[in-house]
């Protein structure tokens, strides 16, 4: 079959989802993917920010290799040593207060849960997140998200979600206030960093009126921020905390951490997930946190991450660099926009990701990349 019987063939049997590239991605090592026809394109979109080792990285390859061989799946009905392993290991770099994990096996599926258990813990229904933040498809997550292109598509949101500006969040804070859901860095709303300032004001209003503060760092945890969490910023950790794309450098996983307060509150049954935790997903974790310790991932995505943000200054058509560490938005100057640049540098084989704010361009790369990949990077930008 043809490549373009490939592709009628999958536009035929696949619903829509996303604009795809012109092209087929088949293969992938480290910060590259490679096109059917074996062109090779430096991904600083990290497949949709979820290469956090890189692609195919050979620890995480041979992790999910041997475990295949050895036991594909069994639920968390019964114990497993690598699922034990990658537990520990997941919250001691979290570090206190998270104290107990949910495995799950996608952000919104973390995020369903930390609402569901905000509700359950509280006795309350009412959940505040703000405009601008993308938490997920799944019902929960989308009634929550704060971007009418993809909100406006459920006729009928979960009951009690109050979707508010930051102007209006603290005064939106009350006594049936179960949770507020933030993303800390609004990547897809335009890479805009809510700031310690008014996330210590929610924080405050969160503790006078008995709720709780929920992250989704879908997109800034797992190292990708500078710090294994963007949680623990400035002394401000919220209660919950909501995990997914790197945390397994692409096996489908994702995890909910909370407090012991909160943990002590669950009793079996109450959550559950047949594949959530699964051996393969675990045994992916497992080797995705030995990467970024070993490779001191954390260090380098906080360092090229200052890297890029002085060398895209430099270039007339960058008005500002957001973000941090490597979650990077790019604003451009007027007359260019993101689109435009996104098409720039496509041609230049570099993939790159559009936001909800056509002016910002947004990079989510792999946490390995290098002085070469970053200088790649901003040289195309410069052609623009
Ligand atoms: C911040 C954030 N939260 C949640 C999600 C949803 O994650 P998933 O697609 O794994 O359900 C995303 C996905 O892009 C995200 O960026």
């Amino acid at each position: 079959m043809s490549i373009e019987q490939l592709k009628e063939q999958e536009d035929r049997y696949q619903l829509p989802t996303y604009s795809k590239f012109p092209f087929f991605i088949e293969r992938g090592e480290g910060c590259y993917v490679f096109d059917e026809k074996g062109n090779k394109y430096l991904d600083f979109y990290g497949a949709h920010a979820v290469a956090s080792t890189g692609h195919c990285h050979p620890h995480v390859v041979e992790a999910i290799q041997k475990q295949a061989a050895q036991l594909i799946f069994y639920s968390n009905v019964s114990y497993n040593s690598v699922r034990a392993r990658a537990l520990a290991k997941l919250l001691t770099l979290a570090g206190p207060p998270y104290y107990q994990a949910f495995l799950v096996n996608s952000g919104g599926e973390a995020n369903d849960n930390a609402l569901k258990l905000a509700r359950a813990a509280t006795g309350r229904r009412e959940v505040v997140s703000l405009v601008g933040s993308f938490h997920g498809r799944s019902y929960g997550a989308l009634s929550a998200t704060g971007i009418p292109k993809y909100r406006d598509y459920l006729n009928t949101p979960v009951p009690a979600h109050r979707v508010v500006s930051q102007e209006e969040v603290v005064e939106s804070i009350c006594e049936e206030t179960a949770a507020v859901l933030i993303e800390p860095i609004q990547s897809m709303g335009g890479v805009e960093e809510i700031g310690a300032g008014l996330l210590k004001e929610i924080q405050a209003a969160c503790k006078t009126h008995g709720a709780l503060m929920i992250f989704d760092e879908v997109q800034t945890g797992v190292a990708r921020t500078g710090s294994f969490l963007y949680s623990g910023h400035e002394g401000i950790y919220p209660e919950m905390v909501c995990l997914a794309k790197g945390i397994a450098s692409g096996f489908p996983a994702g995890a909910l951490l909370v407090t012991q307060d909160l943990a002590a509150g669950v009793q079996n049954g109450d959550l559950g997930s047949t594949f959530g935790g699964g051996p393969l997903s675990c045994a992916a974790m497992e080797a995705t946190r030995e990467v970024i310790e070993s490779e001191n991932l954390t260090e380098n995505a906080a360092r090229m991450g200052e890297y890029l943000r002085e060398n895209l200054l430099e270039i007339p058509i960058v008005q500002e660099v957001l973000g941090r560490g490597l979650l990077v938005g790019v604003r451009v100057a007027e007359g260019m926009t993101a689109k435009k640049l996104q098409g720039v540098l496509l041609k230049q084989h570099i993939l790159a990701g559009s936001s909800m704010d056509p002016q910002v361009l947004r990079m989510m790369p792999p946490l390995t990349i290098t002085t070469r990949e970053a200088d790649l990077f901003v040289e195309a930008v410069q052609t623009a």
